[in-house]
């Protein structure tokens, strides 16, 4: 596959006629593209390659769903309203964002524990987001290093995304590295202070990182590394419930021997002596206990700033009056999620609320958009409602899970093809041309 120069703006020139061309041409030879075009089709092609956990984890979301189906119906409300005979023969989709021209109004949204869809995880998704010249979102669960994910793609552009840990010291630790190891900003997740009520993996009795996944940004911190060693030597928090004893069963001790394969950064020795070790188990108790915390307010937050000298960018504003509050603090952008619709069920949709925040914030910071974003018209209506950039999500842990770095860097091109040819053919340009005027309410 053809691949563009990350960063050039001029690189994305031209991407749906190339992206066609090659999928036509592989065609005549019988050969068809690595993951399905059509996002149901890709999301069925997902569940059946991963585990139903993986699949439950990945594609479930919080209560009935309803979030979920909601982020998806509110782009039913805007129509598309075409204007030809414009001459769209040259079309650039480059933005501005976080002080630099970028390539595409596309980037990814932090996902966790990606190694429930393949073992490569994070590097993998790391290497195509850089290959399209995409910001890639690393999360705070995420299954490798931050350092890892760096050295993979070097040239790629990186966020971290933190949550807010219930130690402040962890906090500070995380974001020196996310700036030591060349991230371009802090995304810090507000709408994970509790975990949602998560149905489909309630029903499997499955969280991943009670198997020791997802916590590698954790296992390679020094404070958290601490944290754990004082958890072990005087036990746990006096304040906190004790955790409800374990059945011995074969798949206890499979998820045991994963545990201590996952804690081995802490005992610095292999895997017979990690088992023996408390660390490994401690590791995942400490992170259960301080990954989050309910908390949080406003002025706590304004600690981040002494903590980092990186943009910092809210992930989780879905109400105006928020969004305000967020341009006072003196932030450096808003991005308008419900998480996917994982967190509260009965949700706003994001899609919805976006034209009054953009509205408030009013050009003063970027304004970025995820939830229910399934292919490059979906990203047209959201840029055409204000969005500075657009985030992909769940799509890419499909293609990651249905083919590695390949699959991701599949997804993430037919969306930015996509993107193109609606671009080109409502009649527009450039990325900053779309506005409220090419669509149609319904
Ligand atoms: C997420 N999301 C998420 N968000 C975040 O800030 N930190 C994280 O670690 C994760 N992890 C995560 C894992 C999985 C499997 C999913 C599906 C989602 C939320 C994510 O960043 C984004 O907001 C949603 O994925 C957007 O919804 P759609 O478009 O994927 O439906």
């Amino acid at each position: 596959m053809a691949t563009v120069a990350p960063q050039d703006p001029a690189a994305a020139r031209g991407i749906s006629r190339r992206t066609q061309s090659e999928i036509y041409r592989a065609g005549i030879s019988g050969t068809r593209p690595l993951v399905p075009i059509d996002p149901d089709a890709l999301e069925a092609a997902a569940r059946k390659a991963l585990s139903s956990e993986a699949f439950a984890y990945i594609a479930g979301g919080a209560g009935a769903e309803h979030t979920m189906a909601a982020n998806r119906a509110a782009f039913d409300r805007w129509q598309v309203w075409p204007r030809p005979l414009r001459d769209v023969s040259t079309r650039d989709l480059s933005i501005d964002f976080l002080g630099r021209r970028r390539p595409t109004p596309l980037l990814l949204a932090p996902l966790g524990v990606m190694e429930m869809a393949h073992a490569d995880a994070d590097l993998a998704v790391a290497r195509a987001a850089a290959s399209l010249g995409m910001p890639y979102t690393l999360s705070n669960q995420a299954s490798f290093p931050m350092e890892d994910a760096a050295t993979a793609a070097p040239a790629g552009s990186r966020l971290f995304q933190l949550y807010w840990s219930a130690s402040d010291e962890l906090n500070a630790s995380l974001l020196r590295r996310a700036e030591a190891s060349g991230c371009e900003a802090i995304v810090i997740t507000l709408d994970t202070h509790l975990l949602g009520w998560r149905t489909r993996d309630l029903a499997l009795a499955y969280l991943p990182f009670t198997r020791g996944m997802g916590i590698a940004q954790y296992t390679s911190d020094p404070v958290f590394q601490q944290l754990v060693r004082e958890r072990v030597r005087t036990g746990p928090d006096a304040a906190a419930e004790p955790a409800p004893p374990v059945k011995l069963t074969p798949k206890a001790v499979a998820a045991g021997v994963r545990i201590a394969r996952k804690g081995a950064p802490l005992t610095g020795a292999g895997l017979r002596e990690s088992l023996r070790s408390p660390l490994p188990r401690a590791a995942v108790e400490t992170f259960l206990d301080v990954f989050s915390t309910p908390a949080l307010t406003w002025d706590a937050l304004a600690k981040a700033r002494a903590w980092t000298s990186l943009p910092i960018l809210l992930k989780g504003i879905v109400h105006p009056d928020d969004a305000s509050r967020a341009v006072d603090a003196g932030v450096d952008g808003v991005w308008v999620s419900n998480h996917g619709g994982r967190q509260i069920d009965q949700s706003v949709p994001t899609l919805a609320v976006l034209p009054e925040i953009v509205e408030r914030v009013g050009g003063r910071m970027p304004v970025v958009f995820d939830s229910g974003v399934r292919g490059g018209a979906d990203a047209f209506v959201a840029l055409a409602l204000g969005a500075t950039a657009v985030a992909i999500g769940r799509p890419y842990a499909y293609g990651l899970g249905i083919a590695g770095e390949a699959g991701v860097r599949e997804v993430l091109r037919n969306v930015l093809a996509e993107l193109d040819i609606t671009l080109g053919l409502s009649g527009h340009t450039t990325i900053g041309d779309v506005g409220r005027d090419a669509l149609r309410e319904v």
